[in-house]
């Protein structure tokens, strides 16, 4: 089982705890190996070594030293040698500004493991883009019977052929699996790799893991408690500041003046969104409340959505999701605007994963409380 790397987005403010969790995970069900990569390079170092240290999954990189460079597995009763290694561009370490970590020659390194390190199949882990993958295929992955693309990162079942070689792509999201066969054709005979197979890992059909669930559970809970921290050491900063700052009022208080508005807005599905997440007692994962609750995430604005025991009243999609926080609107109406509705807005959440069909010109048809489209002239 290998992973391509790049296992945690190094943007959010949780990805240490993503990559503590998420390697923890890949231990549990015995992944043999992760390749570096350049979302790797971009975490605090230190946190990475400690995490993996402790690990039996090992993070392979062939050109950092401080990491294993290479894994040889041994099958069919040591017939079967399957030599695997990774190796990064420092020319990606460049583009990714990674200061803390010093690449070699990536070619050189994977001739040398390659040519001195007895093998019947060879798999490479590549973290280049663009052109450098071909120079670095063509320099050291001529041989080898599969070549992985640790940067690409979509979904393609097509196996592109990069200098003769068959090259697959990482899948980011953890939602799809690429398998090979090692296939010999007779006793004498040497081995060989059948074309890689993509496959989708559909969560209904996967019997849940109690120790894996387990560890989602704690998951959970530590990102609860940091998103937590984080958001009382900013409300404390803003009180401080005493900065003029707006807050969420929630839907009841709108309605005191726009009635007839709430009532139709009830009638639509962001009424309810809460109620789709409680049916997958999902109600207290922050990863899915972020966009079935209201101004979670805002940085400008107090009262928005905590979690179900602070604020309940903040969950679904309300109105001041696509109308901005309404605190200042409410108390002077004919002189604070509230923000204008963008199509921006409502991508934040319906994104190409989790509504792919998403059109704003219809969409905004059966939310805009029968108003005019933005444009449309009266
Ligand atoms: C905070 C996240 C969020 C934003 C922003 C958002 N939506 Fe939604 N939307 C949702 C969720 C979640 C659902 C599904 C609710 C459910 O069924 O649980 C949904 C459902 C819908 C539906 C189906 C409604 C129905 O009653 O059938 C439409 C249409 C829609 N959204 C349009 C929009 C448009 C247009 C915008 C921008 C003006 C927008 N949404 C902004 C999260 C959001
Ligand atoms: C990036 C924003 C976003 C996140 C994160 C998110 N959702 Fe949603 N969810 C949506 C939107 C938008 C829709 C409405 C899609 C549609 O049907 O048009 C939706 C719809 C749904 C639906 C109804 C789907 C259907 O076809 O009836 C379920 C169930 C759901 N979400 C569960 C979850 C769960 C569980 C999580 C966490 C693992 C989650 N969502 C995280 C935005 C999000
Ligand atoms: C999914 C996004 C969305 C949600 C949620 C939503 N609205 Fe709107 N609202 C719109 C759109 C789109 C329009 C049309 C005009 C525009 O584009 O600004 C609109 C228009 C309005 C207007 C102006 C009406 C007019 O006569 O011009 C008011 C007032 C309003 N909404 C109040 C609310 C209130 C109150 C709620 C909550 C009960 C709410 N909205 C929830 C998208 C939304
Ligand atoms: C005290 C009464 C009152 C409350 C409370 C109130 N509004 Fe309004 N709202 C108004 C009035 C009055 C207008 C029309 C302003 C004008 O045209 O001068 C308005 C206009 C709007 C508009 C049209 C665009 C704009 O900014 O003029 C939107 C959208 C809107 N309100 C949303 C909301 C939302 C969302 C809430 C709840 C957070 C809310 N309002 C709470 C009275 C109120």
């Amino acid at each position: 089982m290998i992973n391509a790397g790049n296992i945690a987005n190094y943007n959010s403010f949780l990805a240490k705890t993503d990559f503590k969790y998420i390697m923890a995970a890949m231990d549990y069900n015995k992944f043999d190996l992760i390749g570096f990569g350049a979302w790797d390079a971009k975490l605090d170092m230190h946190t990475v070594h400690k995490v993996a240290d402790r690990a039996a999954t090992d993070l392979v990189c062939a050109n950092v030293e401080d990491f294993v460079p290479f894994l040889r597995f041994n099958k069919d009763s040591g017939k079967l040698k399957v030599l695997v290694t990774s190796v990064i561009d420092p020319q990606l370490l460049d583009l990714f500004e990674v200061k803390d970590v010093v690449a070699s020659d990536p070619i050189k390194a994977v001739n040398r493991i390659k040519n001195n390190i007895k093998h019947d199949i060879f798999i490479l882990i590549v973290h280049a883009q663009g052109e450098r993958i071909h120079e670095i295929i063509t320099g050291c992955g001529k041989d080898a019977d599969l070549i992985i693309d640790g940067e690409t990162g979509k979904v393609d079942n097509k196996t592109r052929i990069i200098a003769g070689k068959p090259v697959v792509v990482s899948n980011f999201g953890g939602k799809y699996i690429t398998y090979i066969d090692i296939v010999r054709a007779g006793q004498d005979a040497g081995f060989s790799v059948d074309q890689p197979v993509l496959t989708r890992v559909v969560s209904e059909k996967v019997t849940p893991d109690p120790q894996v669930e387990a560890l989602v559970e704690k998951y959970g809970k530590e990102r609860r408690d940091i998103i937590k921290a984080k958001r009382e050491r900013r409300e404390r900063k803003i009180m401080k500041n005493r900065k003029p700052v707006n807050i969420y009022l929630g839907s009841n208080w709108c309605g005191s003046c726009h009635q007839s508005i709430v009532e139709n807005w009830q009638k639509t599905r962001h009424a309810r969104a809460i109620n789709t997440l409680e049916k997958k007692n999902k109600a207290n994962d922050p990863e899915c409340l972020v966009c079935h609750v209201t101004g979670m995430v805002n940085r400008n604005a107090v009262g928005g959505f905590v979690s179900m025991e602070v604020n309940a009243k903040m969950a679904n999609v309300q109105c001041e999701v696509c109308h901005g926080p309404g605190g200042k609107h409410a108390q002077a109406p004919s002189e604070v605007r509230m923000t204008p509705v963008s199509e921006k807005g409502c991508r934040n959440c319906h994104n190409h994963d989790t509504d792919p069909d998403f059109s704003y010109q219809h969409d905004l048809t059966i939310v805009n409380h029968g108003k005019d489209l933005p444009g449309k002239s009266k």
